[in-house]
């Protein structure tokens, strides 16, 4: 468990928490913003649980007064070359644009350098993500690299920006 601050904290991921992350991932407003080609469903996302339990990913579910309102992973950990990828970052509509995901990602950033020692963390954006990538930039990601046409999203192909943090 993180606490994020006195209200917001990440717990991991449980199958009890199917119903809403089904609800949550496939909102228009959110699955626009992943390449994902088929909608999650309970029994994939029963299969997905099953597997992260033998894995080395995090997977948190955001919470607000102990309501589930997001969720936030920390995957393809490396320690050969100490990084990370992080991502799977999604909070409600109805509870944006109230600071959670800036503090939410500070915790990250936090953790992944000073609980997981990584030295870098990095992560990916579809370029029209502006409120993403403000974010991300905001903490300190700065763009690596443009992947040109690299995912298959919304029946088209797109760039997919790499944003990376070295810690200082
Ligand atoms: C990305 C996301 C997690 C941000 O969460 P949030 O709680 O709204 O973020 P915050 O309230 O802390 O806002 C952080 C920053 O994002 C940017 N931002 C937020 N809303 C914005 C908007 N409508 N337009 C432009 N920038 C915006 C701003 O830089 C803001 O910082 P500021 O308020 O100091 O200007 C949330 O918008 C979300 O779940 N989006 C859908 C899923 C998604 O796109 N995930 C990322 C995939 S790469």
């Amino acid at each position: 468990m993180i606490e994020v601050n006195s209200t917001i904290k990440l717990r991991t991921v449980v199958e009890e928490d199917s119903d809403f992350l089904i609800t949550l991932l496939n909102m228009e407003e959110i699955k626009n913003n992943f390449p994902r080609s088929v909608p999650i469903t309970k029994q994939s996302h029963i299969q997905f649980i099953e597997k992260l339990k033998q894995s080395h990913e995090y997977y948190w579910i955001i919470e607000k007064n102990n309501i589930p309102i997001g969720t936030i992973s920390i995957y393809n950990i490396n320690y050969d070359h100490n990084r990370a990828e992080w991502g799977r970052f999604v909070i409600h509509p109805k509870y944006c644009r109230q600071g959670i995901g800036t503090a939410v990602l500070f915790a990250i950033i936090n953790h992944g350098f000073n609980k997981l020692n990584l030295h870098k963390l990095y992560c990916y954006s579809i370029p029209t993500n502006l409120i993403a990538l403000n974010l991300y930039s905001k903490l300190g990601f700065t763009i690596e690299g443009v992947l040109k046409d690299h995912i298959y999203i919304n029946e088209k192909y797109s760039d997919y920006i790499i944003l990376g943090l070295v810690k200082k």
